[in-house]
């Protein structure tokens, strides 16, 4: 599958890791309804490690679903959150074993291609842990990948090697939808920074049908879960948001949809990062600022209809007073006679019309983003 923009949706990893079952899956089909998450364009509901039987079936060689955790088989759970108007996603691994020591499918990529097929499975993330020495993690991704165009459904590849074999360069050539590019986020600031940071210069290789995948987001755990680390405060988790919106990275959430509290659900559902998240167009920003350590950086992103994204960013350990750019930076050249209409992404207010700079103060861990409209100043 080839996605146009970057995937939305929800993944149970952050938050249940083993602690899945047909019931959790299916209240958070009815969570994701409810709370308006599918019509802001979270789709897929994905279960990730530990669904299965720890053997495979030794007769079919199948991977069979825990029939504790999954009693009615995986089919109905699919079957229900279709019926929702969701899709579906499922989770293996390249090698021999999941990284939580399920049976992997390495060897059995075309029998476990028709077997998720046969759920009804949308998705597929593709993890990488135990992979044998004698081949090469690109050949695991093309086998997969031509195991899933060849299994009679239409299923996006969301490959998991965390970064590994320089992955921005070979991965669209598999046929892969987005890829994982980091190590595994854990709910804090410190880990969201940092794993941000580090793809700082390989967003470019982020484009229609395959994106860069830097985790599902751990927005709204508040510490609770599987990857809990301390948490994060409500600015954090904003400033987290509106960077993976800003670069255009898969919107996969990780917390309890069930319970999100109403702060957080209007976060992940605000209609103006999402809009730059899903922009058609999907350039990669441009950096008109950069800090020494890449901390304290101003980025904008042309959007499509004659719009620009503007994110100030302060990921550093105090205020600064003195981030702005002049409008020249960005190709308005002072005999232009255009300027920016600014609408402020996080409370939706007017900010007025700029015509030769913006300067903003940003707090330590704060942000600030702006959709500006390009309009005549004369
Ligand atoms: C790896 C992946 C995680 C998660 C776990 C499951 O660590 O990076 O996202 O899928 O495996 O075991």
């Amino acid at each position: 599958m080839y996605p146009k923009k970057p995937p939305m949706g929800f993944n149970t990893w952050n938050t249940f890791a083993q602690n899945i079952s047909d019931e959790m899956i299916r209240e958070t089909a009815d969570a994701m309804v409810e709370k308006g998450l599918l019509k802001a364009g979270y789709e897929y509901l994905v279960i990730d490690d530990c669904w299965s039987e720890r053997q495979r079936d030794p007769e079919t060689g199948r991977i069979v679903p825990d029939p504790v955790k999954f009693p009615n088989g995986m089919k109905a759970v699919s079957d229900y959150v279709h019926s929702k108007g969701l899709k579906f996603g499922m989770y293996s691994c390249a090698g021999t074993r999941t990284c939580a020591d399920f049976p992997g499918s390495y060897d059995h990529e075309f029998l476990d291609a028709k077997t998720f097929a046969e759920y009804g499975a949308d998705f597929l993330k593709y993890d990488f842990c135990y992979t044998p020495m004698t081949i090469e993690g690109p050949l695991l991704y093309r086998r997969i990948s031509m195991a899933l165009r060849n299994c009679g459904r239409d299923i996006l590849l969301s490959a998991c090697n965390w970064g590994r074999d320089s992955v921005h360069d070979w991965i669209r050539s598999t046929g892969a939808g987005m890829y994982r590019s980091t190590g595994d986020i854990f709910d804090n600031f410190v880990s969201f920074r940092d794993i941000f940071v580090s793809q700082i210069d390989n967003f470019k290789f982020s484009a229609p049908g395959c994106f860069n995948d830097i985790d599902m987001l751990t927005v709204g755990m508040r510490n609770r879960g599987n990857v809990a680390a301390s948490g994060c405060t409500d600015l954090e988790y904003r400033t987290e948001f509106a960077l993976w919106c800003m670069f255009g990275c898969p919107l996969m959430l990780g917390c309890d949809l069930r319970n999100i509290d109403d702060t957080m659900l209007s976060l992940v559902t605000n209609p103006y990062l999402l809009r730059i998240n899903q922009d058609e167009d999907a350039r990669t920003p441009f950096a008109v600022r950069r800090s020494e350590d890449n901390l304290q950086n101003i980025y904008v992103r042309l959007l499509s209809n004659n719009e620009v994204a503007i994110m100030f960013v302060n990921l550093g350990e105090k205020k600064n007073d003195h981030m702005w750019f002049m409008l020249e930076e960005i190709g308005f050249t002072s005999s232009s006679g255009k300027g920016l209409q600014l609408t402020n992404a996080f409370t939706g207010k007017d900010e007025g019309v700029i015509r030769d700079y913006l300067r903003q103060p940003i707090d330590a861990h704060d942000c600030a983003v702006f959709i500006g409209k390009e309009v005549d100043v004369k």
